[in-house]
């Protein structure tokens, strides 16, 4: 039976969802049916299509009492809302409805596992939060919230660990049949700890064993963690808070990081190997993996910062999108990404250039942003919602270019650029003229150790954000952009003559 509080959630929605044009939106990246949207939730097949839940707050466009916000694809590009399947109804989750996971159960109900979050006054008069683990049991669009709820209590944690910050549970069934859970906690360091349960059922859970330990390593707590294998590696996923940077592979803040080893089945045992960054641009959080029908191993991650996710007008209507789904591989011990596959079904009008010569423009100067007058546009080359993969390379051997700038969402007045550094294997973003009018981030460099001395990269742009892959995936930076969509020009300029290749696809 739903609560008064998810009736009005589901009713909410529906109503204030009409007053947002379609145009509005992002194409082909979900944003939130109405109000604000964090983590994705719950990313599973259920009645032969996926779905995707995600951290939502209806009533207005910034972080609020959490509900589940519900969406189904069939190609994960393509989204329909709908109704809310989650909102903050139970005592023990009455001041949230944290991220968590989905999995269907043997009996074919589809089954939701995630945090409930409670205050709660404590013996000596402090208020304080609790973080349980909940389940709630439905058929793809209603869920009930099991009777029993927490089905992982704060007392199953071990010994001195945090009981405020214990969240977001990531299910997986074994091939044996039973099921393991990975939830975050924060060990008596203060930094982060990954405690894995296991359980036959998804309701009777016993705590198996600490999983990972951050040590103080990779930031604080670990949020959001995922587990899979890959091509006979385990690798893991986590959203670290409180980074401190280290070279360019790790920024100050919310972080994304991945960390590739060695799994034991039998033991659950986890050894560490490689570590990495999992995207180097701004916006990038709280990831989470889904499986494919055909076995791809798919992530899709929150296309946005909390450090910079309060900087936006109170009066707009939806805020936060996602990322575009992205296929994982391992190459070389490291985390590969490319667009989901089926994107390429959205290409239309194709338009190439072979081989263009690109004249060095006189005086590029780093960031020389104040115009992009000088810069060259090429026939066709332009748009806001594209598909690009381009090839640059000096025109001479000897006469390599220090910066090759590729200029996107432009006119006259705001762009946002990609500048390509290869004598210091360096590439940026930068979106300080996209239209922010805020004290925000707005760069970010990453460090790319170009292999030839030609630079393959793909952009794939929707109306308010860009995600560049570079090296076939190897190295990934994504920003959300606030740029009007009438600017819709793409100029280069580089400080040496260059050549370039490009192809672009209008997404449809
Ligand atoms: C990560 C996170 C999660 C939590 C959720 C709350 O972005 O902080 O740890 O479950 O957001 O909305």
């Amino acid at each position: 039976m739903s609560s008064q509080t998810l009736r009005e959630a589901r009713k909410y929605e529906e109503v204030h969802e009409k007053l947002i044009p379609s145009d509005d939106r992002p194409k082909f990246h979900l944003s939130p049916r109405v109000g604000w949207m964090n983590d994705p939730n719950g990313l599973s097949i259920y009645g032969g299509k996926y779905h995707m839940f995600y951290q939502y707050h209806p009533y207005d466009a910034h972080w609020g009492p959490m509900h589940w916000g519900h969406a189904v694809s069939e190609d994960l590009l393509h989204w329909e809302f709908l109704p809310v399947a989650l909102a903050p109804d139970e005592f023990y989750d009455k001041d949230g409805v944290f991220s968590g996971s989905a999995i269907t159960l043997e009996d074919g109900r589809h089954l939701l596992i995630y945090t409930g979050v409670m205050k709660r006054t404590t013996e000596n008069g402090q208020m304080k939060e609790f973080q349980t683990q909940c389940v709630a049991i439905g058929d793809g669009l209603d869920y009930e919230k099991y009777e029993n709820n927490p089905v992982i209590n704060s007392d199953a944690i071990p010994k001195d660990s945090s009981k405020t910050d214990f969240r977001d549970p990531k299910i997986w069934q074994k091939e044996d049949g039973s099921y393991r859970c990975l939830a975050a906690n924060r060990a008596e360091d203060g930094s982060g700890q990954l405690l894995l349960y296991k359980s036959n059922d998804c309701i009777h859970w016993e705590f198996e064993k600490i999983f990972a330990k951050n040590n103080r390593r990779y930031g604080l707590m670990w949020e959001c963690p995922d587990f899979f294998t890959l091509e006979d590696h385990g690798v893991l996923l986590v959203s670290p808070q409180d980074m401190l940077p280290e070279g360019f592979e790790f920024h100050n803040g919310n972080g994304n990081l991945c960390i590739i080893g060695k799994y034991d089945s039998a033991t659950d045992t986890f050894t560490e190997e490689n570590v990495q960054a999992v995207d180097y641009g701004i916006d990038f959080y709280a990831m989470q993996t889904i499986k494919t029908i055909d076995g791809r191993r798919v992530m899709i991650g929150w296309m946005q910062n909390w450090d910079t996710s309060g900087a936006h007008d109170e009066k707009e209507p939806w805020f936060g999108q996602m990322s575009l789904p992205r296929e994982l591989s391992i190459r070389g011990g490291r985390l590969c990404q490319r667009p989901i596959k089926e994107l390429e079904n959205m290409r239309t009008n194709k338009v190439e250039h072979k081989d263009v010569i690109i004249e060095a423009t006189k005086d590029l100067k780093e960031s020389d942003s104040e115009s992009i007058k000088g810069g060259v546009s090429l026939e066709g080359i332009n748009g806001r919602c594209l598909d690009l993969e381009l090839e640059v390379k000096p025109k001479e051997a000897k006469e390599l270019f220090d910066r090759f700038v590729i200029s996107i969402a432009a006119d006259e007045k705001y762009h946002t650029d990609i500048v390509l550094r290869p004598k210091e294997n360096i590439a940026k973003i930068d979106r300080k003229f996209s239209g922010s009018r805020r004290a925000i981030v707005h760069q970010r460099r990453a460090f790319i150790p170009w292999k030839d001395d030609s630079i393959k990269l793909r952009i794939v742009m929707d109306r308010y954000s860009m995600e560049v892959f570079f090296e076939d995936g190897a190295y990934v930076m994504t920003a959300s952009l606030p740029t009007d969509v009438s600017c819709d020009g793409i100029y280069f300029n580089t400080n040496k003559d260059a050549i370039l290749k490009i192809v672009k696809y209008d997404l449809q």
